[in-house]
């Protein structure tokens, strides 16, 4: 497995739609397997085969675990693949913060639908079928725009509604580990 670089904006490649995959070999479960790796080296929740400058229809969410108040896992991590995804089902609109691993230090509000219901072929070119709430739904329907060569950014319906994300400089973390 290879962390692969994450393409950033400015790269036309993220402009492009991406093509259907038709065989699935061996390359297919080696570039699932290196997005996985990809996704969790740069801490994210989905990541799409064009961030990574290979343009086939395949994307990958880890839904992060969850744990409760004393730090114990409620919930494991939850991973999908999903390869010549297509969303059958939306339900629902509400406006969300987000972020892209291709557009790092910066945060948008976008409309998303509440919950989706999203088909497509596993990295075995089995069928799967999810339906997906929340951080599930958001996931899925922004990493599906990426392989048609769309961006969060693109949904923003006001320049205010997108923000750079404060980082601590490592002035304050000094002042702080004092
Ligand atoms: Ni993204």
């Amino acid at each position: 497995m290879t962390v692969r670089t994450i393409l950033t904006q400015e790269n036309p490649l993220l402009r492009r739609k991406a093509v259907k995959v038709t065989r699935f070999s061996k390359a297919v479960r080696q570039l699932v397997d290196d997005m996985f790796e990809t996704l969790d080296a740069a801490g994210g929740v989905g990541l799409a085969a064009p961030q990574i400058g290979v343009l086939q229809r395949v994307f990958v969410v880890g839904l992060p675990a969850e744990y409760d108040d004393d730090g114990n896992e409620i919930s494991p991590q939850e991973d999908y693949v999903l390869i010549n995804p297509e969303i059958i089902f939306k339900q629902g609109e509400e406006e969300l913060v987000e972020g892209c691993l291709s557009i790092p230090g910066y945060q948008g509000l976008v409309r998303r639908a509440t919950s989706v219901v999203i088909k497509g072929q596993d990295e075995y070119g089995r069928p799967v079928r999810y339906s997906g709430e929340g951080l599930l739904a958001q996931a899925f329907q922004h990493e599906l725009d990426h392989l048609d060569g769309v961006l969060y950014i693109d949904h923003l319906d006001s320049q205010n509604k997108f923000w750079a994300v404060e980082q601590a400089s490592e002035e304050d973390a000094e002042d702080s580990a004092d």
